[in-house]
């Protein structure tokens, strides 16, 4: 596999390539890529054959658009590439300090009209184009009504000024209502879904991945490397690597916990039967998975990026693929329990009949 094995995201007609660039590290940051180093990103990237970047109004206050238009305008490759960003955490505040202290305006956050209007138009000044390809709601509001969210994105489909949108960190009770609405409607729906996925965050497996499956929509995963853990670079016992994950720092230290570290160790194994760095292997894992479109890489540096567009090149054996899912199984929760076979059996007199796309 390499960039090139384009598909298409969901449903859909738009073409992706297999990984995705994600860019929350540029623009300023205590864990970010100076502006050389993410144009030198961009353009390793598209030297690979990516296509398909991904930024959100919220990175960098917004310089990681900034950088963004600028680097497609130097490079003339709008056109080329599948450009997505995000709009719905506040503008008028950082969302930590919104959270403590409160006073910014609330119509600068979330997904009604009023600030999909406001928030489209920030960034594609930003950006310095005239149409977002693929626009993502960020995060779930909880308020705005499923109804609202159809007729706003689906209009501004209708314009032109998005080609197409789709749904980030919200539940998928909402998820498939918004598709369901759209469907019942007749009028353009969500494409994607955008989730942490990871061999150590798998939770999102017993109710995302069925809800997208059925709408059409292509899983996305964030954080494919656990913000770095699966990197292999931090050890048990000791986890103060230079990286994103230690010291004081907005991801916390949730990753460091025991079940984790075993997780780790399997991958260890697996990455040293293949020769290639944990990294790699925590990728290639994410990229097999069924329902996974395309999957966000994010990295700090040129190597770290071109390490990562290497995981393409991977096929683990069955048996590879079988260890790592073992090692890294959820704990199954009542929707799982729900899915398990033997109840399917109980339903049907014995028979484990297979539903469609099962068989
Ligand atoms: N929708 C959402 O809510 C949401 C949330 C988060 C991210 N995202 C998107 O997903 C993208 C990827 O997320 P992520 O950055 O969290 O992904 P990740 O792959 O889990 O973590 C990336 C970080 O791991 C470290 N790293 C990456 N490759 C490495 C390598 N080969 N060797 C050693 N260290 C390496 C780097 O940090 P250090 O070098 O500092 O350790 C890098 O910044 C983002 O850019 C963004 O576009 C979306």
């Amino acid at each position: 596999m390499s960039l090139t094995d384009f598909r298409t995201l969901g449903r859909s007609g738009l073409v992706v390539s297999p990984l995705a660039l994600g860019t929350m590290t540029f623009g300023p940051g205590g864990w970010n890529a100076d502006d050389q180093t993410a144009r030198a990103m961009f353009d390793a990237y598209r030297d690979a054959g990516g296509n398909f970047i991904d930024t959100a109004d919220i990175y960098s206050g917004g310089e990681s658009e900034r950088l963004i238009g600028q680097f497609l305008k130097d490079s003339g490759s709008r056109d080329e590439i599948v450009l997505a960003t995000k709009f719905g955490f506040n503008a008028s505040a950082s969302p930590l300090s919104a959270r403590q202290s409160g006073g910014g305006n609330p119509n600068a956050g979330g997904a009604g009209a009023k600030n999909i209007h406001r928030a489209l138009d920030a960034s594609l000044k930003r950006l310095g184009t005239d149409h977002i390809d693929l626009y993502w709601m960020h995060i779930w509001d909880g308020v705005t009504p499923a109804a609202e969210i159809v007729q706003t994105l689906g209009d501004l489909v209708r314009t032109g000024k998005i080609r197409y949108y789709a749904l980030s960190d919200m539940p998928a009770w909402l998820a498939m209502q918004v598709a369901t609405v759209a469907r019942e409607r007749g009028v353009p729906g969500p494409i994607a879904l955008q989730l942490e996925y990871s061999l150590v965050a798998r939770d999102v497996e017993a109710e995302h991945f069925p809800a997208a499956h059925e709408a059409g929509m292509a899983v996305v995963p964030w954080s494919p490397l656990g913000g770095g853990f699966l990197t292999g670079k931090y050890a048990r016992g000791d986890t103060a690597d230079s990286g994103r994950l230690s010291g004081p720092n907005p991801f916390g230290d949730s990753k460091f916990a025991e079940r984790n570290w075993d997780i780790l160790e399997v991958l260890k194994a697996v990455a040293g039967e293949l020769d290639r760095p944990p990294a790699q292997v925590a990728l290639a894992w994410v990229m097999a998975r069924k329902g996974v479109g395309s999957t966000l890489i994010g990295a700090r540096t040129v190597e770290q990026l071109d390490s990562n567009i290497a995981a393409t090149r991977i096929v683990l054996s069955d048996d590879q693929m079988q260890r790592l899912d073992d090692a890294s199984a959820p704990v199954p929760g009542f929707s799982a329990s729900l899915a398990h076979p033997g109840v399917r059996r109980m339903v049907f007199g014995g028979h484990g009949v297979a539903g469609w796309g099962e068989r």
